[in-house]
């Protein structure tokens, strides 16, 4: 075999070893665009799944919320009967009675229940234990233990209820 020969056959060898690397590494690309078009397309659908069902339950959280009636702590829909230790010293609860917010206060081991509705524009109040006061977030409004106001625009009293700790339950009444 000639040296031109030789040439010859190696150029078409190295040719050909090109020809194959090109194919392979066209190959390999299509299958990471794929793979990358695969992982987008899961994103995409996961982000989809997970706003719609953060939807629904947005919209369902309400419905169910009225389906299902608020557990009573007393037979006698006249009482409401929450154990002290669930609201401890300086301590305040918001629930409902009769269903209407109420915020049971325990000041200093005394009991205060007042409608937790301001009487502006019927945001729920708030217990401040360091000031000893209730105050709206909504516009400022105080309000001292019994339900006065002190400052703001609430231009009424927030109403009172009996509240009296008998044995360890704290019996909720209207006044
Ligand atoms: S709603 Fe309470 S101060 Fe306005």
């Amino acid at each position: 075999m000639s040296s031109k020969d030789m040439k010859d056959t190696d150029i078409k060898d190295i040719d050909t070893e090109n020809e194959d690397s090109k194919e392979i590494d066209a190959k390999d690309f299509k299958d990471v665009k794929e793979r990358l078009a695969a992982t987008r397309r899961f994103f995409i659908n996961f982000s989809v799944s997970a706003f719609l069902l953060a939807l629904c339950g947005w919209f369902l959280y309400p419905v169910i919320k009225f389906l299902i009636p608020p557990a009573q702590n007393s037979i006698d829909p006249n009482i409401l009967s929450i154990p002290i230790a669930q609201i401890p010293c300086g301590k305040s609860m918001i629930t409902k009675f009769r269903g209407h917010p109420v915020i049971i206060i325990n000041k200093d081991g005394e009991f205060r229940c007042l409608s937790a509705v301001c009487t502006h524009l019927g945001c729920i109040v708030k217990w401040d234990s360091k000031n000893e006061e209730l105050f709206c977030p909504c516009h400022m409004a105080k309000y001292d233990i019994n339900g006065n106001v002190k400052s703001g625009p609430a231009p009424k009293p927030l109403f009172a209820l009996k509240a009296n700790a008998v044995n360890d339950q704290i019996i909720i009444e209207e006044a």
